[in-house]
């Protein structure tokens, strides 16, 4: 895939509002926010956060953790014009909900493949009906990665995974997102201790909170991003390149 081409198209998004630029029907066609829109059409957020809530009652499970919001698929498209990783990778959301964000990164980047890990069944069954659709639409994407001038797109393979993420692994991850805004203390602290599991050079998006700072890596940008709560802030860390450190003093 041409990623500097999917990249400067998402970076039209941010700098023009397409509707102002061109006629509604060339820009739905022309646009991968579109596509995104018509592949989740049916997965509205409130209906996402009655599933939640009905299961989180349901099963008496009170923590705060487990509250549902969605990143916006132009929120995440900002994150990938600042880090601008190599192609090939593997991509998590680690609390994937009804896995709207695994489908936006699979249509921004030429992930290898592409995973999300949700705790709650009923987000997570959402979550592979929403991938076998998108799965059955593949022509349609390449079509329109045509129209953006992206001739060698391959769909990034998807997964979802019904689980607890701190209990698999997930340590093939290069890049990783996870919405932790909600998440308490004592979840932050085992997301990074298992964090440091990961291959140097890694990327680990976080939004409100950082991972933390002891466990190696360096905190490259923060920006400020809407999320489906309100205005946020994103938090692109990268793991540290400690070998490649020690040879420079080594030198
Ligand atoms: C704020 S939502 C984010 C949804 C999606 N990542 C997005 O940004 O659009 C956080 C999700 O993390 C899930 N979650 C929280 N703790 C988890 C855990 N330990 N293992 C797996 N999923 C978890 C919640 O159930 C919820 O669906």
């Amino acid at each position: 895939m041409d990623h500097a081409r999917i990249l400067n198209f998402l970076n039209s998004l941010q700098n023009q509002d397409c509707t102002q630029q061109m006629d509604n029907s060339q820009c739905s066609k022309e646009s991968l926010r579109s596509l995104y829109e018509k592949f989740t059409k049916e997965y509205s957020l409130q209906r996402a956060r009655t599933l939640s809530r009905e299961e989180r009652l349901a099963n008496h499970l009170t923590s705060n953790s487990l509250s549902y919001g969605e990143i916006e698929f132009t929120s995440l498209s900002m994150v990938f014009q600042q880090v601008q990783p190599n192609k090939g990778g593997v991509f998590y959301d680690l609390g994937s909900g009804i896995g709207k964000s695994v489908i936006a990164a699979s249509l921004m980047h030429q992930f290898d493949i592409c995973k999300g890990i949700e705790y709650l069944h009923s987000l997570h069954e959402q979550a592979c009906k929403l991938k076998q659709e998108v799965e059955k639409q593949k022509s349609l994407i390449e079509q329109e990665m045509e129209q953006i001038g992206v001739y060698d797109y391959q769909q990034p393979k998807i997964e979802f995974i019904q689980g607890d993420f701190r209990e698999l692994d997930w340590s093939d991850g290069t890049f990783l997102f996870a919405s932790t805004t909600c998440f308490d203390p004592d979840l932050m602290k085992q997301l990074s201790k298992k964090a440091a599991d990961l291959k140097e050079g890694s990327y680990f998006i976080t939004v409100t909170k950082t991972l933390e700072p002891q466990i190696g890596w360096d905190l490259i940008k923060s920006i400020k991003v809407q999320l489906s709560w309100g205005l946020a802030t994103i938090h692109i860390q990268q793991k540290k390149m400690i070998q490649v450190q020690q040879q420079q003093i080594q030198l």
